[in-house]
């Protein structure tokens, strides 16, 4: 590796092994490709392999978890128009895709799950059992999807929506709040049986609870933030620091208008958790 690349990537090594409290990873001076790989991870050995994927239209953060080792995968929140991007790099890296996990029956835009459930043979769907939507597995709380050595624990989280969930890694340094924590924000409440105070409660109870250090990966962003920590949103969510009464009137007072695509989303999101729509 050059003396010039090895100045580049000092300092973000130094920042991933200041987040991850792990040793920084190892740089060897005759395998460039090697150190750059590892470096993008930004993980520890053992940790699952990451990304983190994004659909423009209806700014849908789709995200991969796989174990390095048996190359087992899970993806959450998958979208309907971005499900043959997500298969290419699913193959490109080796990956047996086994679930595709939803955190709600989303509003906004159709999952890719009946989708890709067609093309990838013996892929299992999951949604909370609470959401109305048809999946090969109903959740709840405290159950676990594995994946190779990893797992996602199952945090119930409504308000948004009844059937809302949150999957935090076993380790808890990443939690998949779906749309009950949002960066600097959260999922509205006006409609699919929302409630502003089940939401808060949720929040409270089931996400700012966990590590401060945890990182916040949400369902959503329209700013181009792509990750958070449980202390930031504690210190600087502009809804949930407030009171509960607060936030309730924050809430109830926002006059958002309907998503663009909630009448077909919806219908569609309720079956094709078993089959393509
Ligand atoms: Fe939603």
């Amino acid at each position: 590796m050059s003396a010039a690349l090895l100045h580049r990537l000092k300092p973000a090594v130094s920042l991933a092994s200041r987040l991850w409290s792990c040793k920084p990873p190892r740089i060897e001076p005759s395998s460039a490709a090697a150190s750059v790989r590892l470096y993008s991870g930004l993980m520890e050995p053992r940790a699952p392999l990451f990304r983190q994927l994004f659909e423009s239209e209806s700014s849908t953060y789709t995200y991969l978890l796989a174990d390095a080792d048996s190359r087992e995968a899970v993806l959450i929140d998958p979208v309907l128009e971005t499900v043959d991007r997500d298969l290419q790099l699913i193959n490109e890296l080796g990956l047996t895709l086994k679930v595709a996990l939803n955190t709600h029956c989303h509003a906004d835009h159709i999952t890719g799950t009946g989708l890709l459930k067609k093309k990838v043979f013996g892929l299992k769907s999951a949604i909370s059992k609470h959401s109305g939507a048809a999946a090969d597995i109903q959740l709840s709380e405290g159950e676990r999807i594995g994946f190779g050595r990893h797992s996602l624990t199952v945090r119930e989280t409504p308000g948004h929506t009844d059937g809302c969930l949150t999957y935090v890694s076993e380790d808890e340094r990443m939690a998949f709040t779906g749309d009950a924590l949002l960066i600097r924000g959260c999922g509205r409440t006006d409609f699919q049986q929302g409630s502003p105070q089940r939401l808060y409660e949720s929040v409270h109870k089931k996400i700012f609870t966990l590590p401060g250090h945890c990182f916040i990966y949400p369902a959503h962003d329209y700013k181009g933030q792509t990750v958070s920590t449980v202390d930031e949103e504690k210190k600087f969510n502009p809804r949930l620091t407030k009171t509960l009464s607060e936030f309730v009137n924050i809430m109830n007072n926002l006059n958002l208008p309907k998503p663009k695509k909630i009448d077909i989303s919806v219908p569609a999101n309720l079956v094709c958790g078993l089959h393509d729509i």
